[in-house]
């Protein structure tokens, strides 16, 4: 019998969303859907929607962050939710307490959801498996980002923007661009949009940033950037991740941006109506020229707006069930 995801109830719900990995198609588009719904609320446009009145939502941080963290603060109080942003450097976890004991003591206080940051790869799966061995199942977790494994709701709310502006995912030529090896971003991405139907999907690095099994995920990998954007619908810029790296991986920062980096002149090779993308935080001069970054083609900042809206939908659909 093949074992239940932690991330889904009984009934193929979402219970905890940890990874994009195992998510259906149907249930990515609900999420979308969804956000849909909310997006003149994360827009102020409507006062707050009472959906997580009386529930409380803990922001657990232990890396840093601008857009993940505010966004999901800003989508829990538009939903009425209490919010709490635990201060990792001045908590308990400080003086040695594990972190399966700071969950136990803030499930205590009745947090309803956990946002959880970690640089440990896989350390919002260890939350969730222990509030399920504690059949804690009105107490969900979220994967704000775990080292280099997975940013599920960074690539949920990627792809509202692409539908967003695209409409349909199964004509599509997608280029992730960069740091594919230490990237969260770039393997959650992969997952969402092979399993949309995106029939083309490009990994366009050096060498030294490309992961070994990028075949089995279904993408197509070009250490050439002007060959890997020819043709291209949507370009996602990544962040080199030097606080990942070991080693030297690359000569230097300007030898990088020179093969690498995203100018008008490279981007050209793209269609014309190509829209570029990034996560954030940007490094200007490093993977993406300023000018590429601030034209009308770049659609950077709608990324964070409906990261809002993509936030209430999965905490909204959670605290549901
Ligand atoms: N995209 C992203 O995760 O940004 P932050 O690190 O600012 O949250």
């Amino acid at each position: 019998m093949a074992l239940r995801h932690p991330q889904l109830t009984e009934e193929g719900e979402l219970n905890h969303l940890l990874t994009i990995d195992g998510l259906s198609r149907e249930m990515i588009h609900r999420i979308l859907d969804t956000a849909e719904n909310f997006v003149g609320v994360s827009d102020r446009d409507v006062k707050k929607v009472p959906l997580l009145r009386g529930k409380s939502v803990f922001n657990l941080f232990f890396e840093n962050s601008t857009r993940t963290r505010t966004t999901f603060e800003i989508a829990a109080n538009r939903l009425s939710a209490d919010t709490v942003n635990l201060n990792i450097d001045t908590s308990s976890t400080n003086k040695g307490e594990s972190l399966l004991d700071t969950i136990d003591n803030l499930t205590a206080m009745h947090a309803d959801i956990f946002v959880v940051r970690h640089a440990q790869s896989g350390a919002p799966f260890l939350i969730a498996e222990h509030l399920n061995r504690l059949r804690a199942r009105e107490v969900h977790v979220i994967n704000a980002g775990d080292g280099r494994h997975a940013h599920p709701t960074q690539a949920l709310l990627d792809m509202y923007t692409i539908r967003h502006f695209k409409k349909d995912f199964t004509g599509l030529t997608v280029a992730i661009v960069g740091d594919v090896l230490h990237s969260r971003v770039a393997r959650s991405n992969i997952e969402a949009l092979t399993t949309l139907g995106v029939p083309e999907v490009r990994v366009i690095a050096p060498r030294t940033l490309m992961p070994s099994a990028l075949a089995e995920m279904g993408v197509h990998p070009y250490t050439d950037m002007r060959a890997g954007l020819e043709g291209a619908d949507v370009v996602i810029m990544l962040r080199l991740q030097s606080e990942r790296m070991r080693g030297s991986l690359l000569p230097s920062a300007a030898e990088y941006f020179k093969h690498y980096g995203l100018t008008a002149e490279k981007l050209a090779y793209a269609r014309p109506d190509a829209i570029v993308m990034h996560p954030g935080p940007m490094n200007r001069g490093v993977e993406i020229d300023s000018a590429v970054a601030d034209s009308p083609q770049a659609v950077i900042l709608n990324q964070v707006t409906f990261g809002i809206a993509v936030r209430m939908a999965v905490m909204s659909m959670m605290a549901a069930n």
